[in-house]
């Protein structure tokens, strides 16, 4: 018999099929004479109910078996449940147990665990309620993202992750070192030199695909990136990683109000695809991470996003009520505070700056008449702060020369990429979404660490 998805078994097994499941024991009941076993599969966050009768061949050693955790094959007919809480239930003829879990040592209960204590078991809390829901919503984002591209005529290009530029100009780089364990002999006390560069060359590990994805966008008119990207940033917040995925849209013939409007779009299409295609899991986080979950999925879909420049945001959080910890002046950029106070309480929804001093932000970023600042706009959402940061690109060639040499970067070093100024340059625009803090605001989740299955922070890269 060919096993089916607990999820799809769910949705619209009939009574009376035969059907056979296979994964994990959530929880154990036992009454006399039977005994009930629920079994998830991560296809969905329902489990389903199989009840197992004494007459089941070596039922008593078979239920010592079935514990939390326990990996189980059961085949049997789905009967109509008599029990709240499901519509249907299976009744097992044949059951397997494949590995046993320890009751004594398997770390996982049926209880409430804490997500600090949650991220020391890495290995295992893909298998709980919140982490099964935040990965499925994961990968429906990712579907999302595709599809809304795709269907736009996005061409999905793949961009290094070894690179010898820094795309943001801060410095934040991981270095590559290319080591020949091989040869190192074990056998004396001998360090390991780390200091060896990419086969004499310093590269890096990418902060961004942008650049690469600007040359694409030079031939192919409209490109995205999506992959993992590095930050040698020592922060320690609830949204920020070392290593987190980014999605970068590039267009050739774009300014920075189309550039938005993409965005924008964008935003409001995964939210309508995610609530589409898992809305058990949205109303899950909306029941037990954050009650505001679906009102803000909502307010995403329906409103449009409030545009306004950095200019303008100064002066509202200069008239601000509240005190902030980080002082708001113009030409300084605006802190995690800032931006949560302009999305969270002034508008209530999302915002868009634009036009941000040119001193604080990358040397790509197109300089406007004012010579003070540059075509650039962060998406700032409630709860999160900036979600996107975009741009149009400067292609002057002789202005864009000049800011590579004013942020101290050699022009040499860029040749390529200046290149593409020197030949059918185009206006062109882009912005990168932060995967992982689209996933927090669209689930609710309070820590970045919590919606990628193995995080990578300054505490934390154990495997
Ligand atoms: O604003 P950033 O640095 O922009 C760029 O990298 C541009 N090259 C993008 C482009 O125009 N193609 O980063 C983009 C987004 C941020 O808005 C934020 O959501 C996310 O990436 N981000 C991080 N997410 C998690 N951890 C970190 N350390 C992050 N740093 C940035
Ligand atoms: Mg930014």
């Amino acid at each position: 018999m060919v096993n089916r998805r607990i999820a799809e078994i769910l949705r619209s097994g009939q009574p009376d099929e035969s059907v056979g499941i296979q994964g994990w024991v959530r929880t154990k009941r036992e009454s006399k004479g039977f005994a009930f076993i629920e079994v998830n599969d991560g296809s969905s966050l329902a489990n389903l109910q199989v009840v197992i009768n004494q007459d089941l061949p070596d039922y008593e050693a078979v239920l010592k078996k079935l514990n939390t955790g326990a990996a189980v094959e059961v085949t049997g007919l789905l009967v109509a449940s008599l029990g709240k809480g499901q519509r249907i239930e299976l009744k097992a003829q044949a059951l397997k147990v494949y590995g046993e879990a320890d009751p004594e040592t398997y770390p996982l209960q049926k209880k409430r665990h804490s997500f600090e204590f949650l991220r020391t078991i890495g290995h295992l809390r893909s298998r709980t309620n919140s982490f099964g829901a935040v990965f499925r919503v994961r990968n429906a984002c990712s579907t999302a993202i595709h599809q809304f591209f795709q269907e736009r005529g996005f061409l999905w290009v793949h961009t290094p992750i070894i690179t010898a530029s820094d795309c943001e100009g801060a410095g934040e780089l991981f270095s590559v070192t290319s080591l020949d364990l091989k040869n190192i002999p074990r056998t004396e006390n001998q360090a390991v030199d780390y200091t060896q560069d990419f086969f004499g060359k310093p590269t890096y590990l990418t902060v961004s695909g942008q650049l690469e994805a600007e040359v694409m966008a030079m031939a192919f008119s409209n490109v995205y990136t999506f992959g993992p990207t590095f930050r040698a940033e020592n922060s320690n917040t609830s949204r920020h990683l070392a290593e987190f995925w980014m999605v970068e849209p590039e267009m050739a013939f774009c300014d920075l109000e189309g550039d938005m409007d993409l965005a924008e779009a964008f935003l409001k299409h995964i939210f309508k695809y995610v609530l589409s295609t898992c809305p058990e899991d949205m109303e899950f986080f909306n029941q037990r991470i954050d009650d505001t979950v679906l009102a803000t999925a909502d307010n995403i879909i329906n409103n449009q996003f409030e545009r306004l420049t950095y200019t303008e945001a100064i002066k509202l959080l200069e008239k601000a009520d509240i005190k902030f910890e980080y002082p708001v002046s113009w030409g300084l950029d605006l802190q995690s505070e800032h931006e949560r106070y302009l999305a969270e309480q002034l508008f209530k929804k999302p915002v868009i700056v634009t036009d941000y001093p040119a001193q604080i932000k990358a040397f790509y970023m197109r300089l406007n008449d004012d010579e003070k600042t540059v075509r650039a706009m962060d998406i700032l959402a409630p709860k999160i702060g900036e979600i996107i940061g975009g741009s149009q690109r400067e292609e002057r060639l002789e202005v864009l020369e000049r800011r590579v040499i004013a942020q101290g970067m050699k022009p040499e070093d860029l040749w390529w990429y200046l290149d593409l100024r020197r030949y059918g340059s185009v206006p062109h625009a882009g912005f990168g979404l932060g995967f992982e803090r689209l996933v927090q605001f669209m689930t609710g989740m309070g820590n970045i660490r919590d919606v990628i299955p193995f995080p990578r922070t300054p505490q934390n890269a154990e495997f």
